[in-house]
């Protein structure tokens, strides 16, 4: 079988943890293959409510498989704190979680090199996550990164050689530090990640697939984050985009199957860097407080704003998506008009194709689409959607040239309605 994908197309937190557990029964196999606790990745069902941000969202069905792939950053200390959290209500994961030998570590001078990084670059900060993973993917990429197989052979001497490195660095920064305590606790978490399995995982993998079981590759982040084609510099350190997750886990282009492209109905941004159809106005606080728009992890508001159809087209494109989700419609289901970005004006021109940089010259230019004014939330089918819902899903359809399959009224895994058409 092939390994199908499902990824963000906007700057993150779409709502793919939610969908990938619903998602899940259908799968033997849920495997991360980017990112790392930069991710915060939400799932309600039965009354409760759980983040994730290095252990992928199948992990809450039984009988399945998830995999931390090679391309996922993992800090050892906030994984044990993840999964100690998941076995203290019930879920212990240890035998369904397998991680893979050449995922790269997160050092806690990782996370200090981040905050000094950010700092030294005063108001032209990302605002990142600060979780590290800038400087441990550049420590992967640069040839000096320690892997979860190193734990198996002379960890300590490669943990000293890459620890001087990072302080020589601090020093040059200015940046004054205590990391002993932080150190110690990491330390202990890395001896707790040796009661997972620690293996191969391109070829467990490959393995998993030659016997016809299903895998389900979730991205993390957000294409317009993504290192390449995201809004760069503004933008994490991963390829976020469907070839992330062949490198991200040694899956071949040709076993790619189905690419789940996921939005919300508008459109958010947390942290620095352009964001053209942002909303500075009344309109912009009453998308934040209905999408309760705050990020999973660090509690930063987000910036909210229209959705953006140039971005969103740029995003289908570079991922080949081929079914589209779309989260969080009862957000706007009181909106009287909802406005679509249709193409930016760049100097007094027109461009309907995603620029090499979008900057203060670029101004949305937008389409009104009538609202739908009716609670959506509790909707079981789409024989029940209002006409002027199915209009904004035909318009955004005609727009992208890709169907909507799957559509979110609520953060419950129950709040999910799949649309089928006689294909299916
Ligand atoms: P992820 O990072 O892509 O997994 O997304 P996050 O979990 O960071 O953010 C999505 C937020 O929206 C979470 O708080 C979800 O519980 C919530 N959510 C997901 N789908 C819906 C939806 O259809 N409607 C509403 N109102 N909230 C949703
Ligand atoms: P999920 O998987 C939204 C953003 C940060 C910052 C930039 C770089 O939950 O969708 P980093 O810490 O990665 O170096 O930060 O990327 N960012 C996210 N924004 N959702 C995420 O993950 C994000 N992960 C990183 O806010 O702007
Ligand atoms: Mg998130």
């Amino acid at each position: 079988m092939k390994v199908d994908v499902l990824l963000g197309l906007q700057w993150g937190d779409e709502g793919k943890g939610k969908v990938v557990d619903v998602l899940t029964p259908k799968y033997d196999v849920i495997a991360r293959f980017q990112g790392g606790p930069n991710a915060g990745h939400t799932l309600e069902f039965n009354g409760e409510k759980y983040i994730l941000r290095s252990i992928p969202s199948g992990i809450f069905q039984g009988g399945k498989v998830n995999v931390i792939g090679n391309g996922v950053v993992l800090d050892p200390l906030l994984f044990k704190e993840e999964a100690e959290s998941l076995a203290a209500s019930g879920h212990d994961i240890t035998e369904r979680l397998f991680i893979s030998k050449k995922a790269h570590l997160i050092l806690p001078t990782h996370r200090l090199l981040d905050a000094a990084y950010e700092a030294s670059k005063g108001s032209g900060k990302i605002g990142t996550t600060g979780k590290g993973i800038g400087p441990a993917y550049t420590d992967k990429v640069s040839r000096n990164g320690l892997r979860v197989g190193d734990l198996l052979h002379h960890f300590d001497e490669k943990y000293k050689a890459a620890k001087e490195r990072h302080e020589t660095i601090l020093r040059s920064l200015n940046y004054t530090y205590d990391i002993t305590d932080l150190e110690a606790r990491w330390f202990e978490a890395l001896e707790y990640l040796k009661r997972f399995r620690l293996i191969d995982s391109e070829h467990v993998i490959n393995t998993f697939l030659d016997e016809d079981k299903s895998v389900l590759a979730e991205g993390a982040q957000g294409t317009m984050l993504d290192v390449d084609f995201g809004s760069y510099p503004f933008v994490t350190s991963s390829n976020t985009i469907c070839a992330g997750c062949c490198t991200g886990l040694g899956v071949s282009p040709r076993n790619i199957g189905e690419v789940y492209g996921i939005f919300k109905a508008y459109c958010t941004r947390v942290g620095s860097g352009p964001f053209p159809t942002e909303l500075f106005d009344d309109t912009g606080d009453r998308l934040c407080e209905l999408g309760h728009e705050f990020g999973s992890v660090t509690g930063r508001k987000r910036r909210c704003g229209w959705i953006d159809l140039v971005a969103l087209k740029y995003a289908v494109m570079i991922n080949g998506v081929s079914k589209l989700i779309m989260m969080k419609s009862d957000v706007l289901d009181s909106f009287e008009t909802i406005k679509a970005c249709v193409a930016y004006q760049i100097d007094g021109k027109e461009v309907t194709e995603f620029p090499f940089e979008i900057d203060e010259n670029v101004e949305p230019v937008y389409v009104d689409l009538s609202g739908w004014q009716t609670d959506m939330t509790k909707m079981k089918s789409e024989d029940e959607f209002p006409e002027e819902f199915n209009a904004y899903l035909t318009f955004l359809e005609d727009e992208l040239n890709v169907p909507i399959k799957i559509v979110s009224v609520g953060p419950d895994r129950e709040q999910t309605i799949i649309r089928y058409t006689e294909e299916d």
